[in-house]
């Protein structure tokens, strides 16, 4: 089950983040030793903005989320995260697709992202789920500024680009 999420939820969030996170390990250990998987309060505007999203257990306990931006009159998907306990379930899909509802509902015409190009569960897995590539030339201003502040952030290890799946 998908619900909004709630301020209890958000250190349980980090933890998510943090456990997820790791699983980029596996492709360089050392680029990705000091992920960090930010603070509680850096997902508070997200919650109490109404653009966070918590897939539950049954026990109602969060083992994955999505947060939005508006960017650019796109519902932009800021992060996904989802417990590598709970991956391969399909739970990000429907994080996704639930984002995409969101969005729709509010009149806005696409979904967007940045990801790296070639991790198998970023640029591939988004294609699966209908995102295409946006070139550079493609890229809007709000998009530009989010790919700027993630290259200052010291994010692009790899190749990383962003991407667009039309909501019309
Ligand atoms: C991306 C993410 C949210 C997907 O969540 P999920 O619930 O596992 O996604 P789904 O079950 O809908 O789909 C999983 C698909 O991702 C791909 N995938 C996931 N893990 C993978 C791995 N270790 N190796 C190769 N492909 C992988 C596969 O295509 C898989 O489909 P399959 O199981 O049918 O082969 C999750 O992998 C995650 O949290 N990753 C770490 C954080 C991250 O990269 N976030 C996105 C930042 S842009």
């Amino acid at each position: 089950m998908i619900r909004p999420a709630r301020s209890e939820d958000l250190a349980l969030l980090v933890e998510i983040e943090r456990a997820a996170g790791a699983t980029f390990l596996q492709l360089d250990p050392d680029l990705f030793a000091d992920h960090d998987p930010g603070t509680a309060a850096d997902l508070r505007p997200y919650a109490d903005g109404g653009r966070a999203f918590v897939s539950v257990d049954a026990h109602d306990r969060p083992v994955g989320y999505l947060i939005l931006d508006v960017v650019d009159g796109a519902a932009h998907i800021e992060q996904v995260s989802v417990h590598p306990d709970h991956a391969r379930n399909g739970l990000g899909r429907a994080l996704i697709e639930h984002a995409a509802t969101w969005a729709s509902a509010r009149g806005l015409r696409s979904l967007t992202l940045t990801t790296y190009v070639d991790v198998p569960w970023n640029g591939p897995y988004y294609e699966r789920l209908g995102f295409r590539y946006v070139t550079e030339g493609e890229e809007t201003p709000g998009l530009g500024a989010v790919r700027e502040r993630e290259r200052a952030l010291g994010l692009e290890v790899w190749p990383r680009t962003s991407m667009r799946r039309s909501l019309a």
